[in-house]
């Protein structure tokens, strides 16, 4: 086990009755707010409204900037850090899904420097701060309300990129899973393929692990997975969405990687899917990480497998190791594909083999993928393939 320091710091809001704590919360940091939103599902579901009415009734003064796309564009936080810039913002203040919020963290990077936002992936300038943050969250997916991390796309060079900076975790982030109620079927799946995703690239390591945070992260998975199915079956079902919401922000704030070395595999396959094709995070990843994991399954991490299929799907422990591996991928594929319904190939979504050179080289920038087995293009491209 490594050393490591433990420190998240964003403060949680959680439960149906907290948005009256916006004002009070907001005025900390100032009196200009930035309200950032997508393409219009806050203002369909009443919460705009409700969060103005809080906005009004502290007497701060609101700005806007909607239309932030799914898979958020460069183009959009550039626009946002010049509204903070013109109208001189003291803290922003992000509704909605993980694309909204990780557009906003770049807006609050890019207010305080001088150079273009899309610098902070291309030439990777330091983040050296950004305006405070304050989050909504509507979809329970990517943890990007207690989290780092901040990804964004740029069309024009084909290029989807993630980067983790400190100065970008929310100071604070209002968690009401009634908020997630009208979040549809299809997002609802691609979101928890995204929160098993978090947990499984951390949980899948070659490095010593720490029984205690196992064992939370099995609880983690078994959370996802009983509960999709209820929220799908009866959206407005306060306890799944509430345990699906609290799951996602756990799964990867950083609690779990206990000093691990952390590097994923999936996900920087995932984004290079995302880049080209625009499809939805939580898709590419549900269809690459049964093909992932069997790539990855040999005699020396078999016993993760084991670990993970008895512990997870109740698999007989009694049964041989690979049996268990197969059985394990299997019932992972059959809650991704099956009770989540979604589609399980790149042929069905249009993912096309004469990319999978450009992607998977992307994907490894040219070198390796590091995590539970390191990677080569060639290694990408092979499970590419295993997708079509
Ligand atoms: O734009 P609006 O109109 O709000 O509609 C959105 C969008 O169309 C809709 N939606 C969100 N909340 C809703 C709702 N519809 C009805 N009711 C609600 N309550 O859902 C659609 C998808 O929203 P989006 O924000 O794109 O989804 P998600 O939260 O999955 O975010 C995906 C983005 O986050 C990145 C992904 O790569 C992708 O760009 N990630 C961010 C991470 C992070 N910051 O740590 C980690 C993840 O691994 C991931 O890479
Ligand atoms: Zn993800």
């Amino acid at each position: 086990m490594n050393d490591f320091i433990y420190d998240i710091p964003t403060k949680v809001y959680f439960g149906k009755d907290q948005l009256c704590h916006l004002g009070e919360e907001l005025k900390k940091f100032g009196k200009r707010v930035l309200l950032t939103y997508g393409g219009g599902s806050i203002k369909r579901t009443g919460l705009y409204d409700a969060v103005m009415k809080e906005l009004k009734n502290a007497d701060l003064e609101v700005y806007e900037l909607s239309g932030i796309e799914p898979n958020p564009r460069v183009e959009s936080v550039r626009q946002g850090a010049k509204i903070c810039k013109e109208k001189d913002i003291d803290v922003l203040l992000a509704v909605g899904g993980g694309s909204t919020i990780d557009a906003t963290k770049w807006m609050a990077a890019a207010a305080l420097v001088e150079h273009d936002a899309w610098d902070f992936f291309s030439k990777w300038a330091p983040v050296k701060d950004a305006l405070p943050i304050v989050t909504i969250l509507t979809l329970s997916a990517t943890g990007s309300e207690m989290d780092t991390a901040g990804v964004i796309s740029n069309p024009e060079t084909q290029d989807k990129i993630g980067r983790l900076e400190r100065p970008l975790l929310p100071r604070v982030s209002f968690l009401d899973p009634t908020n997630t109620y009208t979040v549809s079927k299809y997002q609802t799946a691609c979101g928890s393929a995204d929160i098993l995703s978090h947990i499984i690239e951390t949980y899948f390591t070659t490095e010593k692990d720490l029984y205690m945070l196992d064992t939370v992260m099995e609880g983690l998975m078994k959370t996802v997975i009983k509960y999709t199915p209820i929220a799908l079956e009866n959206p407005t079902d306060y306890e799944a969405r509430a345990n699906l919401m609290w799951a996602s922000s756990w799964a990867i704030n950083g609690f779990t990687y206990g000093g691990k070395k952390k590097a994923w595999s999936c996900h920087p396959m995932e984004h290079q899917l995302s880049a080209v094709y625009d499809i939805t995070h939580g898709l590419g990843l549900a269809i690459l990480t049964p093909r992932w994991l069997k790539y990855c399954l040999d005699e020396t991490n078999v016993y993760k497998y084991v670990q993970f299929g008895v512990n997870v799907f109740d698999i007989d422990k009694n049964l041989p190791d690979f049996e268990i591996a197969f059985l394990a991928i299997d019932r992972l594929a059959d809650f991704l594909f099956n009770k989540c319904a979604l589609d399980d190939t790149f042929t069905k979504v249009g993912i096309k083999e004469e990319d999978f050179s450009a992607m998977a080289y992307k994907a490894c920038g040219g070198k390796t993928v590091g995590g539970f087995k390191p990677l080569t293009q060639q290694d990408i491209e092979k499970i590419y393939k295993m997708c079509l």
